[in-house]
């Protein structure tokens, strides 16, 4: 791993999953634990660049030399990026809440003592801050996250043409060793000519420098 692979380039890292409030007391959110991202933040500060980390709520420590922006929902985590902004490179590894609560109750919810109906939250779309920040007529160097379940490969070519993509790291959450708060990752790598990089299973601080290192060729 070269230590000036970086130097000069601001790289903007999203990491931890978003918070969607209901209420002042509830949220809709999901079991991102940060970690790849932050791991990935620690490289890239590592191999000399000016990282910017915009993170949502999450239980980890700011690595060195990383400037961290918290966060809490979706919207939030769009304005930080965009105030960040311009970079060099950006890396969307953040779980971002595909929907939010279409309005946020001013005070607690209250269950109706007399009836035991269910209750119907009316959910609108959340805007996708990659796509967003790719779009741009001042776009980064590229790179999103697919976590999927099934058709990995397939889901994660699509999203990479969809979001206007340069790079794309697929990674099987339907596997329990590696994907989502767990320690470990094993991720395939996506170009815009769809050939696909390997890496194996290693902690995610050790899968971060081998994609930072890729990264930093494919950008130069
Ligand atoms: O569409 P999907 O959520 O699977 O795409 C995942 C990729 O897009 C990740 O890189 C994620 O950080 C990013 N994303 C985003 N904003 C959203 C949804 C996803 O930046 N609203």
């Amino acid at each position: 791993f070269e230590r000036g692979l970086l130097t000069g380039r601001r790289v903007l890292i999203t990491a931890g999953p978003t918070r969607e409030a209901i209420d002042p007391v509830r949220y809709v959110s999901n079991h991102s634990s940060g970690k790849m991202g932050f791991a990935l933040a620690e490289a890239a500060a590592e191999a000399g660049a000016a990282v910017t980390l915009v993170s949502g709520p999450v239980h980890l420590p700011t690595p060195q030399r990383v400037a961290r922006i918290d966060v809490v929902s979706a919207r939030d985590m769009l304005a930080a990026c965009e105030g960040a902004m311009p970079c060099d490179i950006l890396i969307a590894a953040a779980a971002v809440a595909d929907y939010r609560p279409e309005a946020v109750a001013s005070q607690k919810m209250k269950k109706d003592p007399g009836s035991d109906d269910g209750l119907t939250l009316r959910l609108v779309r959340n805007p996708d801050i990659l796509a967003t920040l790719a779009a741009r007529a001042d776009r980064p160097f590229s790179v999103g996250f697919a976590a999927e379940t099934e058709h990995l490969l397939d889901y994660a070519a699509r999203k990479l043409k969809s979001k206007n993509l340069d790079l794309i790291v697929a990674n099987d959450v339907a596997n329990p060793q590696i994907g989502f708060n767990s320690e470990d990752n094993a991720v395939s790598v996506i170009d815009r000519a769809l050939q696909a990089t390997r890496f194996e299973q290693a902690s995610k601080g050790q899968i971060a420098r081998q994609l930072i290192a890729f990264i930093a060729a494919r950008y130069h």
